[in-house]
């Protein structure tokens, strides 16, 4: 097998060498119009691929240089494609949510995102803590998506590090409880899960206000990603009023869209955390482990 990525730069080799395979970097440019432009330099008769490959930044680029590379790595004559996509975008538009508003018919870009990567050549999926499975989880995609590999126990390990005493660990919204849950249960640690609604017009969230006093100093603020940065921003200013005294802000995508971390210090956020997933100053914590004992335990 041999491990092979564009642009997850530093996973996709940390899990190469976790696995003891060869890793592989095809030859890669843009042109000046902004195409991309991919070589391979040898070819993979009889070969298994390991594609490990993050979808963001320029998730529309980065999606279809993985059609590319996926349908010319079969051409090759590799005999077997397993993806493993740790951010894999446009997972958030997973439904019609404007026909369930009555607003007109949106595009669910993650059936064609799905359709797409089953039909040039991948023929094993897993992502890391996806937003939504509800596409993955179709029936006709049973034997393609083989898992959302569930990143909860390095957050474990990097908190139980720092041995961070009166603490408790907060989902934003009902989408990040299942893993705010897991988290502080695994540190010993109470949880709570703030009530996130958006504004219809303005998109904007905000949080319920909450009804007691927390009587804890320290938070950790997990979600599935950062993008904006607003999530936090409300949830913090909620805890904050509550008395927190220290917010962490912790994420497995760290999409950081424009000032992001900008809004996340005007909030007083002691640390933002995420993983690899998407590669950049924030991802302190490597999915490499994770991902390789796809291999390693049976
Ligand atoms: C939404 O349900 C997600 O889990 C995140 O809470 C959200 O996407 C974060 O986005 P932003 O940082 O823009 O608020």
């Amino acid at each position: 097998m041999r491990v092979v990525t564009i642009n997850s730069k530093l996973l996709a080799p940390a899990v190469a060498k976790e696995l003891d395979v060869e890793f592989l970097r095809p030859s890669y440019g843009t042109f000046p119009d902004g195409e991309s432009y991919i070589r391979f330099n040898r070819r993979f008769d009889g070969e298994e691929i390991l594609l490990i490959q993050t979808t963001y930044p320029h998730q529309d680029k980065r999606l279809h240089e993985i059609y590319c590379t996926t349908r010319r790595l079969k051409k090759l004559g590799a005999v077997r494609i397993t993806a493993v996509i740790p951010y894999l975008a446009y997972m958030r538009q997973h439904r019609d949510f404007s026909e369930i508003e009555g607003e007109g018919y949106e595009i669910i870009s993650a059936e064609i995102v799905v359709a797409n990567l089953r039909n040039n050549g991948i023929d094993e999926l897993y992502t890391v803590d996806v937003h939504s499975t509800e596409v993955l989880d179709k029936p006709e995609y049973s034997t393609f998506f083989k898992g959302d590999l569930d990143s909860s126990s390095l957050f474990v390990k990097y908190f139980a590090q720092k041995g961070i005493k009166n603490l408790i660990v907060v989902a934003p919204d009902d989408n990040a409880k299942a893993k705010a849950e897991k988290v502080a249960s695994k540190l010993g640690v109470n949880f709570l899960s703030l009530s996130k609604y958006r504004d219809k017009v303005t998109g904007e969230p905000d949080i319920k206000q909450l009804s007691k006093k927390l009587h804890y100093e320290n938070t950790i603020i997990i979600d599935d990603m950062i993008s904006t940065g607003d999530t936090v921003v409300v949830a913090a200013r909620e805890l904050r009023v509550s008395g927190v005294k220290n917010i962490f802000a912790a994420c497995t995508h760290a999409l950081m869209v424009n000032d992001a971390e900008r809004k996340l210090k005007g909030e007083r956020i002691l640390e933002i955390i995420s993983t690899n997933s998407i590669e950049n100053k924030f991802s302190k914590i490597s999915l490499a482990s994770l991902i390789a004992k796809l291999y390693t335990q049976s």
